[in-house]
């Protein structure tokens, strides 16, 4: 949020939301012991571990809420984000949403049908484009709640795309667009485009 609003919101009284803006600074302090599997600035160096510079402030403070709470399940963080409050969360979120992601590669064999899908969707099945949300080079929409996917690990993209379409990763139902999304993806289908989505910038 720029500093104009926040001021602005002040003078009115709305600090509700003001507190909600995260600090980069103090978030990066709070962020240390995510560096182990996360990376030190959010670009994490195993294909498993999603990947979170650069993306959006409002989608990563949605995911660790859902995380904390368990509405959405990711073993591997247990407990680790119980002690830490909303202001804690929304730091680490400006934090890493302030850092530069980075790009992998693309196998150029699944290049071709991976584009199709992710710029074209699939017609006959009724699968709209996933540029149309997350945009043509990947960054997504923040305010819209559509992630950033551009240069993401593959291995990554492709666990959420099955636990998607498998239903495991439901979010307590927010994720019932994405959800209808997957069920159209054939697994031939979810390794190109994640694929694709690594190389994408
Ligand atoms: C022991 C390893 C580990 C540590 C430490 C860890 N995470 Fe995670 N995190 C994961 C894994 C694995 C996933 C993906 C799980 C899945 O496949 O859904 C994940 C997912 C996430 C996501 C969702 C990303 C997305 O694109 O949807 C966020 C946000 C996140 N972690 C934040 C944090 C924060 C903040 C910390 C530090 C307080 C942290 N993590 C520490 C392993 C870890
Ligand atoms: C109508 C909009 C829309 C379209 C089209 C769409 N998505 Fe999404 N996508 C979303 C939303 C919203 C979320 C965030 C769900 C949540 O809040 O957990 C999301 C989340 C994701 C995630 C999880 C990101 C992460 O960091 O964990 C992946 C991967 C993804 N989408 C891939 C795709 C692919 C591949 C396509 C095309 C086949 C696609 N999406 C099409 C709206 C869309």
């Amino acid at each position: 949020m720029n500093k104009l609003l926040v001021s602005l919101l002040l003078t009115l009284g709305v600090t509700g939301l003001a507190q909600a803006a995260g600090d980069a600074t103090a978030g990066q302090t709070k962020a240390a012991v995510c560096g182990a599997c996360h990376g030190p600035d959010g670009n994490s160096p195993a294909p498993t571990f999603p990947k979170l510079a650069g993306q959006g402030e409002r989608y990563l403070l949605k995911q660790m809420k859902d995380i904390k709470s368990g509405a959405r399940p990711v073993v591997p963080m247990t407990g680790l984000l119980d002690n830490l409050s909303d202001q804690d969360l929304a730091d680490i979120s400006a934090y890493f949403a302030s850092q530069k992601g980075s790009v992998g590669q693309a196998d150029p064999k699944l290049v071709a049908r991976g584009e199709a899908l992710f710029r074209g969707g699939n017609l006959a099945a009724g699968m709209p484009a996933c540029s149309g949300c997350h945009s043509p080079n990947g960054e997504g929409n923040d305010l819209a709640g559509f992630p950033q996917l551009g240069g993401q690990h593959a291995a990554y993209v492709a666990t959420q795309l099955t636990n998607f379409r498998e239903g495991v990763r439901t979010n307590d139902g927010d994720t019932m667009t994405m959800r209808s999304i997957a069920a159209k993806l054939s697994n031939k289908d979810i390794e190109a485009v994640s694929s694709y989505i690594q190389g994408l910038h």
